[in-house]
């Protein structure tokens, strides 16, 4: 596998500590054989891994491995971000997502981001403080923990208060997320950011210690007074002035009235797979749906790979269409989700799809755009306790070290997730995604995501999986979702090539190990454009996502991990000595 060091990375995706005397008795098992955590991070792994065995639940260990990644992921997510987290509380047999995404301030306005001519200012959603609306991760953790954990949050906090005390070591992979020039540019920027993330304003050595005395004092303020610890008191009043200072528009009253919500999540069905996954504002979970279901009338194990690529490539363009068209913070815009996820729409949809030859975008509005390459971060972890609780949570800064910007004296990077609004109706953003009206900037409006945490249910086997990736984030679950259906396991379906589509720019991007020669040539004949991945981190890296996925096989009484072989995660499971069958 190209840019893929598989064998040498094998190790990582799955650590078995097994005691099991597992015995099967014919029925599906009603609890896991023991719990699991796959995480980007083997710090964030452990510390949940270890909350689960001091008795925790799969929501305490969520909280344990947030906070973690907070501290050791700086790049990916962290208290000035937000995220989705999608539970399943057992005892009540229920699915919930836990909405911590960001809100944008009171003063956030559509036009916030253009010039007097109405033109597009540069980076303005990207870097600094303006780029930020209102962080959603430390109320998520803090409702977490009220509404569904056993422990208190001193204790789910303190490996990440810990680590961010004693410092974590850089890696090359710490090295690889800095080295990309233009965030370095804007990290030295902020001196703030600078003292903490660089030495001496260059990127710190392998080995080097990355020491956030602050942001320890604000996790502590978490830890002590819940989530006024960060939206009431000192922290918020630190996170203010200097949010303003910098040229933010942040208020206090913005902060305090900052919530978290609860939403269901969608539910879909898809050759015997129930899929469960993430509602609006995330358009990932509509997406995720929408391809399956114009899936469905194809019989895709018996069609040839070119063939079946087609289908797929054109369910992907076909569903991204619709998030352009329809999709935004469902507070703010009425979100025809009925019709949108009906077999009825997926029947019209389909109609679009000719035999075989790729539909042109063009076609479908009139409207080309240019590509340009991300870099992916973000972050995903998954988890399962012993009675079956499970989390499956996607969380955010947006792109590589947010907005740049760190609040002087609280430790926390803020994310730059207003670029995930339209700024423009027709502009793209940094994903390339062109959005519609739907998706505007309103005050306290919530931007569109792609994020798609998700469970995915048959009679014997439950996935909980997903990833970071920006705008690719559906189809690599639909990847995997269809290798699942296809009787995959987790270590198959973290791994497996990825191609993608998003409908604009009207251009296939692969995974140089997706497709050999003759499929390439086949797909050309058909009229797509391909785009061999690249990225602009430090390196040429060829490949996307960072995946993390459980299965717990009820029929089997298996529990497998597995973390994405492209990065640098850990998953891990730890079995329980049964004494009876059960
Ligand atoms: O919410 C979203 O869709 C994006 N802010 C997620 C960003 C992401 O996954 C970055 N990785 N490429």
């Amino acid at each position: 596998m190209e840019g893929l060091k598989m064998i040498s990375q094998i190790k990582r995706l799955c650590c078995v500590f097994t005691f099991a005397c597992v015995s099967f008795s014919g029925q599906a098992h009603e609890h896991p054989p023991g719990f699991a955590v796959a995480s980007a991070s083997t710090y964030a792994t452990k510390a949940g891994m270890a909350i689960l065995k001091q008795g925790g639940n799969a929501f305490d260990a969520a909280i344990a491995v947030t906070s973690v990644l907070a501290v050791t992921e700086p790049y990916h997510s962290g208290l000035g971000g937000g995220g989705v987290w999608l539970l399943y509380d057992a005892q009540k047999q229920k699915n919930i997502l836990v909405d911590g995404r960001e809100s944008a301030p009171g003063a956030a306005s559509k036009s916030m981001y253009l010039d007097s001519q109405g033109k597009v200012i540069s980076e303005l959603s990207l870097f600094g403080p303006l780029a930020s609306a209102i962080p959603g991760e430390p109320a998520a953790i803090a409702h977490i923990a009220k509404k569904y954990g056993k422990l208190p949050l001193y204790k789910t906090l303190a490996p990440a208060i810990q680590l961010a005390k004693s410092g974590f070591e850089v890696d090359e992979h710490y090295r690889s997320m800095i080295l990309n020039k233009r965030v370095m540019q804007h990290i030295k920027g902020y001196p703030s950011t600078a003292k903490i993330f660089l030495v001496k304003d260059k990127i710190p050595k392998v080995g080097d210690l990355i020491v956030q005395q602050d942001l320890a004092y604000t996790l502590e303020q978490l830890a002590k007074f819940g989530r006024n610890g960060f939206y009431q008191g000192k922290v918020a009043e630190k996170l203010v002035s200097e949010v303003r200072k910098s040229g933010g528009i942040w208020s206090l009253g913005d902060l305090k009235n900052y919530k978290v919500i609860e939403r269901a999540p969608l539910e879909g069905e898809y050759r015997g797979t129930k899929v469960i996954t993430t509602p609006p504002p995330s358009a990932g979970g509509i997406a995720l749906l929408t391809m399956l279901n114009v899936l469905d009338d194809y019989d895709l194990q018996d069609i040839k790979q070119a063939e079946r690529t087609h289908l797929i490539v054109e369910s992907m363009r076909l569903a991204y269409w619709d998030r352009s068209e329809f999709l935004g913070d469902p507070q703010f815009v009425k979100i025809p989700l009925k019709q949108l996820l009906s077999s009825a729409h997926a029947k019209r949809l389909r109609k679009h799809i000719k035999p075989d030859k790729a539909t042109l975008s063009s076609e479908l509005a009139q409207k080309e755009n240019s590509f340009e390459d991300t870099s992916e971060n973000t972050t995903h972890f998954s988890i399962i306790d012993q009675q079956g609780n499970r989390v499956a949570a996607t969380l955010s800064i947006n792109f590589l070290f947010g907005s740049s910007f760190v609040a002087d004296g609280t430790g926390v990077l803020l994310h730059h997730q207003m670029d995930d609004f339209t700024v423009k109706p027709g502009e793209k953003n940094v994903f390339g995604l062109v959005g519609g009206e739907a998706n505007q900037i309103a005050a306290n409006k919530r931007p569109l995501s792609s994020m798609a945490p998700t469970f995915l249910i048959n009679k014997e086997r439950i996935a909980v999986l997903g990833t970071p990736g920006g705008s690719r984030i559906p189809t690599m679950l639909l990847l995997s979702t269809l290798a699942f259906v296809d009787e995959k396991g987790p270590l198959s379906f973290v791994s497996l090539p990825r191609f993608h589509h998003q409908y604009l720019p009207d251009v296939l991007q692969y995974e140089s190990d997706a497709f050999n020669k003759r499929i390439r040539a086949k797909l050309t004949k058909m009229g797509y454009r391909l785009h061999k991945i690249r990225s602009d981190y430090g390196g040429p890296r060829l490949y996307y996502g960072d995946m993390q996925g459980l299965e717990w096989n009820r029929k089997n009484d298996t529990l497998l991990a597995a973390s994405d072989p492209r990065n640098i995660g850990l998953a891990e499971v730890h079995y329980l000595l049964k004494t009876n069958n059960s």
